[in-house]
């Protein structure tokens, strides 16, 4: 019989993974503490946007006509407490309010309502971004909770999503990490992750601490990779070169590799920022503070390039002030193919204008009820057109298809002025430049 598996939390990458194991063949039981996530799941629907996503929640949520009935959701510790063989910590971990650290509490709660309820076996596995260190410990309080003592027991299995292709990291993963104590426990992650092991994706097996580690040091690695070009593009607006060509040249050596090389405004989102923070505040905590000074520069190369963005902006319009101009702003999600706005790059911009007086209007595909919550005073327009009417500068901040399509002619015709600020040296600078618009991007030269 196929292995009963549940899913503790069902954010981006928990809704993501209950859905990619009950396509993978398993009978899937799902659990949020939010009842109306519960409900929207169990209709089939996501709460986010995620391309993908719901097409295969809707092939396996039960009750949904024509679906594998594989999937379910629940508010109810004990029912999944009840069918799960395998229960995957799917919560969140976010930096702490005032501090660097993370706040483990989502991690922490769920680990103490689940453990005292397991009276059979059960393999806990935590998926969310952790400390290292955390999973020793949590380990340790698992047994101490549970009924069944060590009968319950813990692996650590990072995660390594990308938004906007969630469906496809989680079916066919790059690598599968875990971090086990016993046999038993690899055994039955290596039953879990069957159809992606058959087809070729590597096995690699650790400790706990090492498992907790590979995440981190993975999204650090990540992020000096784009505060590194960067800082190239500052040196390159400095000696008037070309950040965009240099990236490709030096891309193609095989060890540098190409991407995660576009110079821009920078990262966001919920993981890089916080993840590199928690990381130092980790580390500075076991007296090893030092290996990691690197990553404060490369938090504040990434931070000053959305101060360097607003400076563009204010030349852009006069060069002394925002007040009384429209500033039209494209984008408002970390990235493309997201809904998510957390540590926007974009909407931090559009922020620091609005603050300073600027008439600021935002246009996003996907992010524009979340922009909208998280910052209600800022205007926002239904449309890419609606946003550039009367503006004084247009300002390219998260790279969506729809912005590449843009006919710079139309738009022409609505702006007040024909200048666009590209934040991610995605449009093409001789299309918009033909059109009469003065283009400027970040690390290129102004013509
Ligand atoms: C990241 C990691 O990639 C993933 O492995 C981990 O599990 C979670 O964190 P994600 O946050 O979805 O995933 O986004 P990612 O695609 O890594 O982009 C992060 C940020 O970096 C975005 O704001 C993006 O715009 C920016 N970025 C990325 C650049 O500025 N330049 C690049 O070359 C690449």
């Amino acid at each position: 019989m196929a292995l009963r598996i549940t899913v503790i939390g069902t954010g981006y990458l928990g809704a993501t993974h209950a859905a990619a194991m009950a396509e993978l063949g398993f009978e899937v039981l799902g659990l949020d503490i939010v009842p109306e996530k519960i409900e929207m799941l169990s209709a089939g629907r996501v709460p986010m946007y995620e391309p993908g996503l719901e097409e295969i929640l809707k092939k396996h949520v039960a009750g949904i006509e024509g679906s594998s009935g594989r999937l379910r959701f629940t508010t109810s510790w004990e029912e999944v407490a009840e069918f799960g063989e395998v229960h995957f910590v799917c919560t969140n971990t976010p930096q702490k309010h005032g501090e660097y650290a993370c706040d483990m509490s989502y991690v922490e709660s769920a680990f103490d309502s689940l453990a005292p309820l397991l009276t059979r076996p059960a393999l806990v596995v935590g998926k969310s971004t952790v400390p290292v260190g955390s999973a020793a410990r949590l380990a340790a309080r698992l047994v101490e909770l549970a009924p069944v003592g060590e009968g319950a027991e813990l692996a650590w299995n990072p995660e390594f999503l990308r938004e906007g292709f969630a469906v496809n990291d989680t079916l066919h993963p790059d690598r599968i990490v875990v971090g086990v104590e016993s046999e038993r426990a690899e055994k039955l992650l290596r039953e879990v992750y069957a159809g992606p092991l058959a087809e070729g994706s590597p096995f690699v097996v650790t400790d706990f601490p090492t498992a907790e580690l590979v995440k981190t040091s993975a999204n650090s690695f990540l992020a000096t990779k784009i505060s590194f070009i960067n800082a190239m593009a500052e040196v390159c607006e400095a000696a008037d070169g070309d950040v965009v060509k240099l990236a490709e040249a030096i891309g193609h050596d095989e060890r540098i590799g190409k991407k995660f090389l576009r110079a821009g405004i920078g990262f966001g989102g919920g993981c890089l920022p916080k993840d590199i923070r928690a990381f130092m505040a980790r580390a500075g905590e076991l007296g090893a503070d030092q290996a990691l000074t690197f990553l404060r520069e490369v938090d504040s190369i990434n931070m000053r390039r959305r101060g360097h963005m607003v400076e563009l902006a204010r030349e852009a319009v006069g060069g002394s002030s925002f007040l009384g101009k429209r500033v039209a702003v494209l984008g408002a999600t970390f990235k493309p193919d997201s809904d998510d706005v957390r540590d926007s790059p974009a909407l931090n911009v559009a922020g620091q204008i609005h603050l300073q007086g600027g008439q600021v209007t935002v246009f996003d595909p996907k992010g524009m009820d979340n922009a909208r919550r998280l910052f209600p005073t800022l205007g926002y327009a239904d449309t890419a057109l609606d946003a550039v009417r009367g503006a004084d500068v247009v300002l390219h901040l998260t790279e969506w298809r729809e912005f590449r399509e843009l006919d710079p002619e139309a738009l022409g015709e609505a702006a007040g002025r024909r200048i666009i600020l590209d934040g991610r040296n995605a449009l093409d600078p001789a299309v918009w430049r033909g059109a009469g618009w003065t283009y400027r991007a970040m690390g290129r030269p102004k013509a």
